[in-house]
C-alpha cells in the first residue's frame, strides 16, 4: 500500500502547456487576463491586481491605505509571521489578538480590546480555508472607524456568511504558491472593490519588474519535481523513507528546505510580479478552481466524520463556505503523533504558523497570547488536498486512531 504525502501540488498537464505557450509566445496579456478572470471567478468583479507575494501585496495596501509612521493594525497573533513583519514594513506597529481558549481562531468579538485612537487597520485573516467571523469583525470595525482588510492567502474560493471571502473588507490579499487552493506556481494578488483604490495599488505594483523567464522556469521545474516527489510511488520508496530516517536526527526535511526566517518579507521594492507565463498557469487553473475546491470541501468534511469521537483530538470548528486548504487538529503531543502517523504511511506537518506575539522580533508590541502559543505547540495539519480519495481518508482516520492508542 502506498503512503501518503502531506501535500500535492495541483498543476495540470494542460497548465504546464499553457506556461510554455505563453513563455514562448510572450503572452504579455496572460497577467491582465488573469487579473480580470480571477475578479470575476472568484469575487464577483473588482479589481485585482498581481503581486510578487501576498506579503508584499499588505505593504501595497497600507500604503495605499496612507498608513502613517505608528499607526496600529490589529492582526491574530497565531499568524503567518510574515503578516505582522509586513505591517512593520509599511511604517505601523502591529497588535496581536490572542486566539480563543483551546481553539484554531481568534474571537473577533473579542476585537473592542485592542481598538484604540491609534488603530487605523484591522487584517482578518481566514485560516485553513475556514472563513473568520467576518460579521464580528466588520461591525467593531465600522463603529470605530477602523479599515478592514481581509488575509485570504489560506482562503482562495471560501465564502463566509454567503459572500466570497475578500468582498467584504476594503482590500484583500492572497498568497499564490504552489500548495494553495490556486496556484500560479508563485506570487500573490490583491484586490479592492474601488477604483481610487485599484489605481494606487497599480501604481505601485509598476515599480516591480514581472519574473524573469528562466526564474519562472525555475519555478515550474520545481513545481514538477514536487508533483513527482509526492507522486504515490516515488514518496513511498524514496521522500517518506528520508523523511523518517531526518526525523530521528529531529530534523523535518520538507520544513528544512521551505522554512525561512521568521518576518522575512524580501524587497518590497524589487520583488519581481508573475510573469506572463505564470498567469496563464493561473488563467488555466481558474478554470478548475471551483473542482479544486468541491473535491476538498468532500475530503474535508469526510475526514471530518471519520474523525469524531477521537478522544484527546482538538478537530477545527468548521464554517458553511470552508474550502480546507488544510485540515488542523490540535494534540498536546503533536511530535509523536506526527511520528506515529509516519511510521504507518501517512505524513502531516506541524504548518509555518507561529505565535507572532512571542517571536523575539515582535517583542517591542509587547503582547502576552497564551492561548495561541497553546496552538502553536499543539497544531498538526492532516492530508486532505484534492487528489485524495475517501478511500484513503479512511485510511488517514485508521492511522489517526491507531496512532493515538499509542500516544
Ligand atoms: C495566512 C497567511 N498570510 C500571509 C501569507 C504570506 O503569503 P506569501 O508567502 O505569498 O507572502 C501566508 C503564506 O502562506 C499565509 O498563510
Amino acid at each position: 500500500m502506498f503512503a501518503i504525502p502531506r501535500f500535492r501540488p495541483s498543476v495540470s498537464h494542460r497548465e504546464v502547456l499553457s506556461f510554455l505557450a505563453a513563455a514562448a509566445l510572450l503572452r504579455r496579456h496572460a497577467v491582465d487576463a488573469c487579473e480580470r478572470d480571477f475578479a470575476r471567478r472568484l469575487l464577483g468583479g473588482g479589481r485585482v491586481v498581481l503581486a510578487p507575494s501576498a506579503r508584499v501585496a499588505l505593504c501595497w495596501l497600507l500604503e495605499a491605505l496612507d498608513l502613517a509612521p505608528g499607526d496600529e493594525v490589529v492582526t491574530q497573533a497565531f499568524n503567518f509571521p510574515a503578516v505582522p513583519a509586513a505591517i512593520r514594513a509599511a511604517g505601523g506597529r502591529p497588535r496581536f489578538l490572542d486566539l480563543a481558549p483551546g481553539s484554531f481562531e481568534a474571537d473577533w468579538r473579542r476585537l473592542d480590546d485592542l481598538l484604540g485612537p491609534r488603530t487605523r487597520v484591522v487584517v482578518v485573516t481566514h485560516l485553513y480555508g475556514n472563513p473568520a467571523d467576518l460579521a464580528a469583525a466588520a461591525a467593531r470595525c465600522a463603529d470605530r472607524g477602523v479599515t478592514l482588510v481581509e488575509d485570504c492567502a489560506q482562503g482562495i474560493g471560501a465564502a463566509a456568511g454567503g459572500r466570497p471571502v475578500g468582498t467584504t473588507g476594503r482590500g484583500a490579499i492572497f498568497s499564490l504558491g504552489p500548495t494553495k487552493n490556486l496556484t500560479l506556481l508563485g506570487g500573490g494578488a490583491v484586490a479592492c472593490r474601488d477604483e481610487g483604490l485599484a489605481r494606487r495599488l497599480e501604481a505601485l505594483a509598476a515599480r516591480h519588474g514581472k519574473v524573469r523567464p528562466l526564474a519562472s522556469l525555475a519555478l515550474m521545474v520545481k513545481a514538477a519535481a514536487l508533483g513527482v516527489a509526492t507522486h504515490p510511488l516515488p514518496f513511498s520508496l524514496a521522500l517518506l523513507p528520508l523523511l523518517r530516517l531526518a526525523e530521528r536526527r529531529g530534523v523535518d526535511l520538507v520544513h528544512q528546505i521551505m522554512e525561512e526566517p521568521p518576518g522575512v518579507i524580501g524587497d518590497p521594492i524589487r520583488a519581481r510580479r508573475p510573469s506572463a507565463a505564470m498567469a496563464a498557469v493561473g488563467l488555466a487553473q481558474l478554470g478548475r478552481v471551483d473542482a479544486l475546491n468541491r473535491a476538498r470541501v468532500r475530503n474535508g468534511w469526510y475526514l471530518r466524520s471519520r474523525l469524531a469521537g477521537v478522544e484527546r483530538l482538538t478537530l477545527p470548528p468548521l464554517r458553511e463556505g470552508c474550502v480546507f486548504m488544510s485540515f488542523p487538529v490540535l494534540h498536546p503531543e503533536r511530535e509523536v503523533l506526527a511520528r506515529a502517523l509516519r511510521d504507518r504511511g501517512v505524513d502531516s506537518d506541524l504548518g509555518f504558523m507561529a505565535d507572532c506575539s512571542s517571536l523575539p522580533l515582535f517583542a517591542e508590541d509587547g503582547a502576552s497570547c497564551p492561548h495561541s502559543a497553546r496552538t502553536a505547540r499543539e497544531i498538526l495539519h492532516l492530508p486532505i488536498y484534492p487528489q485524495l480519495e475517501p478511500r484513503h481518508l479512511d485510511r488517514v482516520a485508521t492511522a489517526v486512531r491507531a496512532a493515538l492508542d499509542g500516544v
